[in-house]
């Protein structure tokens, strides 16, 4: 009842069927409401009830032999599909891994990162501030004044009259205490690159790391510095340090002394480390000058404090021996990864 040409073009149809694009087109022309094998249900009303009913029983088993036909093909060329996939993704596993190496801390930071910790575990807060900074805070109100000589010390990097890269973390302090105002206590340390005009050499590099402290209270006095210090520098390079205050002059503090730790190589006894004398000298400090006390809104009469800056690449190069301080800017990784064997604290972050 159906035409045998439909049917053969059918069949050849179905047969040339190889890419979804095929099966698509296939549909369309055939299956679509306008498709031809759709269409031939229209044929229904042309026919008398008795030829209707075999009609329609061959349409039926004429659609479902195509439909499942296609179903076949579909099944077949998703299963094709699939396992292409899968092959494209395969992955090896029995191939070795790409090794990712890991870093290390750097040895500056690993002396910023203790000393930090040091300093947190007495009550200090962390403090940064800006490495392009005005004069005024630099040096001004530091108690530096403009043809002071003391401003020969650090030959600074001016940027225009007012503003320059900092020369030394002292001006936190300045920005600490002028936004407390007046109130107390004031317990910080404050880690930060610093910039001078110096020709690189093994000792000098025209950048680099202070660690500056301030306390400001009532009633602080040279006591609260050893004592503060003499705790700080036995955890940073081992108990039984002892501690040398050499009076010194900076113009931020009054009186100022230059702090030696007793050598923590041989003890005192005296090596090639402390130059035979026992002593290694670590850093500046000093009680608040009353000036700079004043030109932060803070009453001398009223108010003390003590202040000390360090650096931080003096520190590492004396703790892990190293004599070139251009080794920490290089950053020649055979020098660097030496540092993964150092210090079991820090053992996570350098296995
Ligand atoms: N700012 C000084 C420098 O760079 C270091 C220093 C010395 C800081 C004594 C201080 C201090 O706070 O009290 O040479």
């Amino acid at each position: 009842m159906i035409d045998e040409n439909l049917i053969k073009e059918v069949d050849e149809a179905i047969n040339n069927i190889s890419t979804y694009d095929d099966l698509n087109d296939f549909r369309l022309k055939y299956l679509s409401k306008k498709g031809s094998i759709t269409s031939l249900s229209s044929k229904m009303k042309e026919l008398s009830n008795e030829e209707k009913r075999e009609f329609g029983y061959c349409l039926n088993e004429f659609k479902n032999s195509v439909q499942s036909r296609l179903n076949a093909i579909k099944e077949k060329m998703d299963l094709e599909y699939l396992n292409k996939k899968l092959e494209s993704e395969k992955i090896d596993i029995t191939l070795p891994g790409t090794k990712i190496t890991k870093g290390y801390i750097h040895p500056l930071n690993r002396v910023i990162e203790e000393v930090k910790e040091i300093f947190i575990s007495m009550g200090y807060d962390v403090k940064s501030g800006p490495e392009v900074e005005n004069d005024l805070y630099n040096f001004e109100l530091l108690n530096i004044p403009k043809s002071h000589p003391a401003r020969d010390m650090q030959d600074t990097f001016y940027i225009n009259e007012e503003i320059l890269l900092r020369s030394q973390t002292s001006p936190v302090q300045i920005r600490t205490m002028l936004e407390n105002k007046d109130k107390t206590p004031i317990r910080i340390i404050c880690p930060g690159k610093v910039y001078r005009r110096d020709n690189d050499d093994a000792t000098h590099s025209h950048q680099f790391e202070q660690i500056e402290g301030l306390v400001v209270d009532k009633n602080i006095s040279m006591a609260d510095l050893k004592g503060t210090l003499e705790v700080a520098m036995n955890k940073l390079f081992g108990d039984g340090r002892k501690l040398r205050f050499r009076p010194s002059f900076f113009p931020f503090t009054e009186p100022s002394v230059e702090v030696d730790v007793s050598c923590f190589k041989c003890n005192g006894k005296g090596c090639n480390m402390c130059k035979k004398t026992g002593w290694i000298e670590i850093l500046g400090a000093g009680m608040v000058h009353p000036n700079v006390l004043r030109n932060c809104g803070y009453d001398p009469d009223v108010y003390t404090g003590f202040a000390f800056g360090l650096g931080v690449e003096r520190i590492a190069m004396l703790k892990y021996e190293i004599n070139d301080i251009r080794d920490f800017y290089t950053n020649d990784l055979r020098f660097l990864s030496q540092f993964k064997y150092i210090e079991k604290s820090d053992d996570d972050a350098s296995k």
